[in-house]
């Protein structure tokens, strides 16, 4: 199914604009920026009910869930699958410390497995509220699972977090198996979904995730600065009842227990971001006009002739062969190259890719193959990056690159 899809993007044509090939924020399509640019509307009016009920149908489209009515009055939050998505107004951060603040009580310990930057991260926001084992592994190397494993044995963790698409170091972890063990161990499971939402399969049932957490810059293609969460019944139920037992770690904006009771009237507890909630709904729409399956397959066929473009051409990939993501490719530069290629490719070639973090600073880039990025501008945006390391200095044979895509 996901191949068929393909045949709309095999034929690329020339491409000759600037090209934004960056992980996220990626460039927003014409109908969200539209949308954006719609006049002021109070926050607690019928129309913003509307836009609230389109949003939240198109998440749950989005998210993988079973659909919803987009028109207000008709819970568009919810689905028969049990789960609820409910808006943050604030970065893909926001929503994912709003999930952890609220789900656990301050003596919980959660298993972090990690091999980036994102990971870390969820390890961090874990640290503030609950106790946590952070399983550090090396960036781009693939979790042990057995190690994982062990620990569940122990039966001592109240969930397993897990930054699902690693954006930092471009390596995908094997959801579907950590799933199956946090289910046999009766282990919570919540994923930073931030760039794997909208851009690879994501199956929030299907894997029994409690928590599953959505940037809207990214591969969904709307505006920064605001994400959403889809939280499950079992979720909903430790929230509830953490609070009426007085556990609740210390939250305010970013209390659960106020956005859930406004959810059902197509409402957020605070004043929303309305015209980014506008264009959220519109580049949603996008995506459901698209279908999920075609975007994750446009995704994964940029990807794929990113990696085999560039490793026939003798670059090294950070991540491991098996967990290459479909929506970020890391490649490290070839000696004697760094970061001033970025830059240059920047002024003279008029293409964006991003530049890697920490310690791998100066040493790779990152090409993001997310959102509504057409094939030929990634075709494009490939020629321009090989010319680049030529006026660098960089040796590379003639490669015809539209073939690879
Ligand atoms: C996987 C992942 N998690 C978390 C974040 C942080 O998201 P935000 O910058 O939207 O807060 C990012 C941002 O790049 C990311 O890629």
């Amino acid at each position: 199914m996901v191949l068929k899809n393909l045949q709309a993007v095999q034929q690329p044509m020339a491409y000759e604009d600037d090209c934004f090939l960056v992980p996220g924020p990626v460039r927003m399509g014409q109908p969200c920026l539209d949308a954006m640019g719609t006049a002021v509307m109070t926050a607690r009016g019928q129309e913003f009910r509307d836009v609230m009920a389109k949003l939240n149908s198109g998440l749950r489209s989005a998210f993988n869930l079973s659909p919803s009515p987009s028109v207000r009055k008709s819970n568009s939050w919810e689905g028969d699958d049990g789960y609820k998505v409910i808006v943050v107004s604030g970065s893909g951060t926001a929503a994912m410390e709003m999930v952890i603040a609220n789900r656990f009580r301050s003596n919980d310990l959660v298993l972090v497995p990690t091999n980036g930057k994102f990971g870390e991260r969820v390890a961090e926001i874990c640290k503030r509220f609950c106790n946590v084992k952070h399983m550090k592994g090396e960036w781009g190397r693939a979790f042990d699972l057995g190690e994982i494993e062990r620990h569940l044995e122990r039966k001592c963790y109240e969930a397993v977090l897990i930054c699902h698409n690693e954006t930092s170091t471009g390596i995908t972890q094997d959801a579907e198996a950590i799933a199956e063990m946090c289910s046999r161990h009766e282990t919570s499971f919540i994923l930073d979904g931030i760039t794997s939402v909208g851009g690879m399969p994501v199956h929030p049932q299907q894997w029994n995730a409690e928590a599953v957490v959505v940037g809207a810059q990214k591969c969904t293609a709307g505006p920064s600065g605001i994400a959403a969460v889809a939280v499950n019944q079992h979720y909903v139920e430790r929230v509830q009842t953490i609070r009426e037992q007085g556990d609740s770690n210390p939250t305010y904006y970013f209390d659960m227990i106020p956005a859930l009771k406004k959810g059902s009237d197509d409402q957020t507890p605070w004043t929303p971001a309305i015209n980014l909630a506008m264009g959220w709904g519109a580049a949603l729409e996008t995506l459901q006009n698209e279908t999920n399956e075609a975007r994750w397959a446009r995704c994964e066929h940029m990807a794929n002739g990113v990696r085999n473009l560039f490793t026939d051409l003798g670059f090294e990939l950070l991540a491991d062969r098996l967990g290459r993501s479909a929506s970020v490719t890391a490649i490290m530069y070839p000696e004697g190259i760094d970061d001033g290629w970025r830059t240059k490719l920047k002024e003279e070639f008029n293409t964006q890719v991003i530049g890697a973090q920490d310690h791998l600073k100066g040493k790779m880039f990152r090409v993001g193959s997310m959102g509504e990025t057409p094939v030929e501008e990634m075709v494009e945006g490939c020629v321009r990056m090989l010319e680049c390391f030529r006026a660098c200095g960089h040796d590379l044979p003639p490669v015809d690159v539209a073939t690879y895509f």
